[in-house]
């Protein structure tokens, strides 16, 4: 037989006048290869329907299904519970806001942020429809798919010191979105342009570097080498300011 798992799980839900915020137990016996998604969907089939909680793709695509687990930002589809302790804690993503329960918005905090940051391709070219597709060199190609792996799960912006003091930080996945049109050689912005964009404590200069962000990335993105490629990039762009002035 396998292990009785002690679940305790934060429920609260903002939309429902005079609720409160509460932690509630739950126990369930666990079977082979149960996952989060397996136990979150047992426990409100079985035990209490009322539960929220976001899952879409099961398979570590669409991002909706993170929270803090046991303290960590992470994908609850892909969490095993034999990989975790016999008492599992879950809380939703921090930053975003609550929608109920483990449920939050990261859908308008990306739309904002991705708004904010112009993460668009920036080119005085006209569209024709009728022009053969543009080639690109293979090298830069993977670059750009690399960097656009990323599921805007939220776990890198609930993980980061600096989101979760300051809400108009960009966060290491808006950033991470700069440096894939950096990359670019579609997009015509000049590092002065860019600098407008995240060279300033909402950017890249609020980032503190920790990395807690690239920890708890499920998709494995190179964040801390784009955090540093932007900071050095603005800084650079800042100097050269300095010295064009005196
Ligand atoms: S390295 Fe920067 S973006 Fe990443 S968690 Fe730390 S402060 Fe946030
Ligand atoms: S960079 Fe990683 S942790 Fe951050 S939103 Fe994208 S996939 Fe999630
Ligand atoms: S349900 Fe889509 S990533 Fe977990």
């Amino acid at each position: 037989m396998g292990r009785q798992i002690k679940f305790e799980i934060f429920r609260y839900n903002p939309q429902k006048k005079g609720d409160i915020p509460r932690m509630q137990t739950y126990s369930l016996d666990e079977t082979p290869n149960m996952t989060l998604f397996i136990a979150l969907n047992r426990l409100r089939e079985e035990q209490d329907p009322s539960l929220v909680f976001d899952f879409c793709c099961r398979a570590g695509i669409c991002g909706a299904c993170a929270m803090v687990i046991n303290g960590r930002p992470g994908l609850a589809c892909q969490t095993k519970t034999k990989d975790q302790p016999g008492h599992i804690i879950l809380h939703p993503l921090p930053v975003y806001k609550l929608i109920g329960d483990l449920s939050v918005d990261t859908g308008v905090w990306f739309r904002t942020m991705y708004e904010k940051t112009e993460s668009w391709i920036h080119t005085r070219k006209v569209f024709d429809p009728t022009a053969e597709e543009e080639r690109m060199d293979n090298a830069i190609a993977e670059d750009i798919y690399e960097l656009e792996r990323c599921i805007e799960c939220g776990c890198c912006v609930s993980a980061c010191g600096t989101a979760r003091l300051r809400d108009d930080f960009m966060g290491a996945a808006a950033l991470n979105r700069v440096a894939r049109f950096v990359v670019d050689p579609r997009d015509e912005r000049t590092d002065r342009e860019y600098y407008e964009v995240i060279g300033s404590d909402e950017g890249i200069f609020g980032c503190m570097g920790l990395l807690a962000c690239e920890d708890v990335c499920p998709k494995g993105l190179p964040l801390q080498n784009q955090l540093g490629f932007l900071r050095r990039k603005m800084g650079i762009t800042a100097l050269k300011d300095i010295f064009k002035k005196k």
